[in-house]
C-alpha cells in the first residue's frame, strides 16, 4: 500500500503527467500497468458506492482539470486511428480508459512508429512526434496561463 499511497500522492499533486509508453504486444508494458493498477483505487481516485445503483462507481479526480499526456513508440507502424492495426492498438485506449475512470479525460499524444525499420520513415516519424510534442507543450502552456 505505501508505494500506491506514493504514487497516489504524486498523481494529485501534478497538473500533467507524461507517461512515456511503449508498445509492447499490441499493450503497455506491465510495468506501466502495474502503475495503473496502484493509481485507480478506491476512495481515492474513484468513489463505490454499492447502494447507488445508477452510479456504482465515480471519478473523484474530475474536478482538478489534469491533463494527461501519452508519448509512444512503436516498432511497426500504421496503428493510429483509422490505420490498417488500429484495432490492435491496446496502449493509448487502455490508459484512456482507466485514466477517464478516476476523471482524467483530457489526453494529449503522439507516437513514434517504424522503430523495427530503422530507415528514412523511422527518421520521419521521429521528426514528426518531435515538432507534435513542441505542439502539445505550446498547448499545454496556453492551458495553463
Ligand atoms: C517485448 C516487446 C514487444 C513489442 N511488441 C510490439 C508490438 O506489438 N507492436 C509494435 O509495433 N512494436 C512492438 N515492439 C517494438 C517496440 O514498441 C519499439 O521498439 C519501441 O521503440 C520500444 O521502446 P523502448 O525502447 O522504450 O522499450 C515490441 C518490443 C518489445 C521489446
Amino acid at each position: 500500500m505505501a508505494e500506491s499511497d506514493q504514487l497516489i500522492d504524486e498523481l494529485l499533486e501534478a497538473d500533467v503527467i507524461v507517461a512515456g509508453v511503449p508498445m509492447y504486444n499490441f499493450g503497455p508494458p506491465a510495468p506501466f500497468k502495474a502503475y495503473i493498477d496502484n493509481i485507480v483505487r478506491v476512495d481515492k481516485t474513484f468513489g463505490f458506492d454499492r447502494q447507488r445503483p445508477n452510479e456504482p462507481y465515480w471519478p473523484l479526480l474530475a474536478e482538478q482539470h489534469k491533463r494527461l499526456v501519452i508519448l509512444s513508440a512503436r516498432g511497426d507502424y500504421g496503428y493510429n486511428q483509422g490505420e490498417r492495426m488500429a484495432a490492435s492498438n491496446h496502449v493509448e485506449p487502455s490508459i484512456c480508459t482507466a485514466f477517464a475512470y478516476i476523471g482524467i479525460s483530457h489526453v494529449f499524444g503522439s507516437a513514434i512508429e517504424y522503430d523495427e525499420f530503422v530507415d528514412h520513415r523511422l527518421t520521419h516519424s521521429i521528426q514528426q512526434a518531435e515538432q507534435a510534442v513542441g505542439q502539445i507543450a505550446r498547448d499545454l502552456s496556453l492551458l495553463n496561463s
